[in-house]
């Protein structure tokens, strides 16, 4: 069975990531999809959205699988098992509110740091990801608002990334960067790079007010700047406070409110996404 693989990305802060991480997710579930998220992110915000406080100890976070390989990846693991350094999934896979997902908390900093001081960590998420992503369609990873170590390490276990951008006047100038680690990761520099398959899964505009002149002129702004072929999702969601609400109501905004708008564009976007599938 394949299982496609998909991070949520975007270097900017606050622009939707979390929401469309855990609203897709949900819709692809409506759908009869099994999904997997993973919180990629020290914020957490993702793991609080799915109802477990990211400071409590009793379960097993990302930030320990994390820790775990980079000791087996420089030998201080004394020789434990590889079923140690990534227990099975029925230990780490937790189930909650209808999601099912890997947990963070704030000590991933910590693990990030490690990241970089310990070679060949680039493929850890990508390990993690092949081992607990098994048997569910899709995986989806929320990023933090950085072009880290761990966003991309997403971007090598991923095969595609929705970048979601604020619908506002100036939104498509912080693209360039995004877009050449994505290639990077894709091509390197020209010798092959560390993910070959890896695609832009598409642009998603979020928080549109009003009317939609806006989002058409950002749309042109896109395909004017990054050519035609990078695809901007015709789904676009708009603003409602019923959005935050659902933070708080730890549920997907359809799950929350049958008939909000932002619900009903997420739905769209997953059948614009599974589509594709
Ligand atoms: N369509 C929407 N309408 C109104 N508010 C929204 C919408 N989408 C997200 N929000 C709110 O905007 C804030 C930021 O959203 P979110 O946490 O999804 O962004 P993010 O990109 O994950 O942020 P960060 O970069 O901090 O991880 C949250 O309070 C969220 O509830
Ligand atoms: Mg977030």
């Amino acid at each position: 069975m394949k299982t496609k693989v998909i991070a949520v990305a975007n270097e900017k802060g606050g622009v939707g990531k979390t929401t469309t991480a855990i609203n897709l997710t949900y819709e692809l579930q409506q759908r009869g999809r099994k999904v997997l998220l993973i919180d990629n992110d020290p914020q957490s915000n993702m793991t609080r959205h799915c109802g477990t406080n990211p400071h409590s100890k009793d379960h097993i976070t990302l930030t320990n699988l994390i820790e775990n390989m980079i000791n087996y990846v420089t030998g201080v693991d004394n020789g434990v098992s590889y079923e140690d350094i990534l227990p099975p999934a029925e230990e780490v896979v937790i189930f909650k509110n209808g999601f099912e997902y890997i947990a963070a908390n704030v000590v991933l900093e910590v693990a990030e740091r490690a990241l970089y001081v310990t070679p060949n960590t680039e493929q850890i998420l990508d390990e993690i990801v092949k081992q607990y992503g098994k048997g569910y369609d899709y995986v989806i990873i929320d990023c933090r608002p950085t072009l880290s170590k761990l966003t991309l390490n997403a971007f090598v276990a991923a095969d595609s990334v929705i970048i979601p951008i604020e619908s506002e006047p100036y939104a498509v100038d912080g693209l360039n960067t995004l877009l050449k680690n994505i290639e990077i990761i894709k091509r390197g520099f020209g010798h092959g790079g560390l993910n070959p398959k890896l695609e832009i899964e598409g642009i998603l505009f979020t928080m549109y007010k009003g009317r939609l002149r806006l989002t058409q002129d950002l749309e042109k702004q896109v395909k004017n700047r990054f050519g035609e072929d990078l695809n901007v999702f015709k789904t676009m969601i708009p603003t409602s406070v019923k959005a935050p609400e659902s933070v708080l109501a730890k549920a997907a905004v359809r799950a929350y409110d049958k008939k909000n708008p932002v619900g009903l564009a997420y739905q769209q976007l997953a059948e614009e996404i599974d589509s594709n599938y």
